[in-house]
């Protein structure tokens, strides 16, 4: 197994190595170590992965999580393990039948609006457009450590609220608010691992600052977002068919880059289990 570094951002790139094979405990220390230390894994050219080895490999960084939102369309419940979540614009009769079938997305953290949000993210790219529909990483602890100190003031004395409805997209999206789900969260957390800090805010779900005016609150959020998402922080990934890619939802943001509807898109998607998020 080899692992390389994929951007200055961060990222690792591992190569040389089946996951569908079983593997020994140094080469899991291996595995956490890279990700502890560079939060996006991508472990090229897994062939025909098995959803029981892409379970086995999210089982290395801590116990599976829960859907935070039932699979409520019977194509998702095939012979998966019930956590499965395909992320496809496969469509049934002409019509889309998985999760966030198309388009750009702002940049987010998955379930940032309730209590305890998946620690990481796995997806495994089973068929991909030849171009368009990048996935962007950006780094939220070299975010909070360039801040400038009036926003790291703010940041380390407030909480947010976070809001989602399913299937938005956009910030603008986020509309009826009965179907809205949202809980407030630390502005700055810390790695589980390393300790750092993190910057945790994202412009698509994180709405208001908690005891701030609205006008002061939109000030600064639209100001924290700009930062974060500095070409600098972030790692633009480009899909091939077999990648399995990690990415810690903690102290990474990530958005989704347009594709053609026509061209398929078919990744297969679990989490890693979080706990409440602490400042
Ligand atoms: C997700 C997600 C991005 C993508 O699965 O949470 O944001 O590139 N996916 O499909
Ligand atoms: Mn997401």
């Amino acid at each position: 197994m080899q692992i390389g570094k994929l951007s200055d951002a961060l990222g690792a790139e591992v190569t040389g190595i089946d996951l569908n094979q079983p593997h020994n405990p140094a080469t899991v220390e291996a595995l956490k170590r890279a990700f502890a230390e560079n939060l996006v894994l991508v472990v090229r050219d897994q062939k025909d992965l098995s959803p029981e080895a892409h379970v086995r490999f999210c089982e290395f960084f801590g116990p599976l999580g829960k859907r935070s939102r039932p699979a409520d369309s019977r194509h998702e419940k095939g012979n998966e393990p019930a956590e499965v979540m395909f992320v496809s614009n496969r469509r049934v009769d002409g019509k889309y039948v998985y999760t966030l079938p198309e388009g750009e997305m702002m940049f987010h953290i998955d379930q940032c609006y309730v209590e305890r949000p998946a620690r990481a993210t796995c997806l495994y790219a089973i068929v991909v457009p030849e171009v368009g529909g990048d996935t962007l990483f950006g780094n939220l602890c070299a975010a909070y450590d360039a801040l400038p100190a009036d926003l790291r003031a703010v940041v380390d004395s407030h909480r947010a609220l976070n809001v989602f409805t399913y299937d938005s997209t956009q910030r603008d999206q986020v509309g009826d608010p009965s179907k809205r789900r949202e809980f407030v969260q630390p502005m700055v957390v810390r790695h589980a691992v390393t300790g750092r800090k993190a910057l945790y805010v994202n412009r698509l779900m994180t709405w208001s600052i908690e005891g701030m005016d609205k006008a002061a609150s939109d000030a600064i959020l639209a100001r924290l977002f700009d930062h974060q998402e500095e070409p600098r922080f972030v790692y633009r990934h480009k899909w091939r068919k077999g990648d399995l890619l990690l990415w810690d939802n903690q102290c990474t943001v990530h958005a989704r880059a347009d594709f053609d509807p026509n061209a398929e898109r078919h990744l297969r998607r679990f989490t890693v289990a979080g706990g409440p998020l602490a400042a």
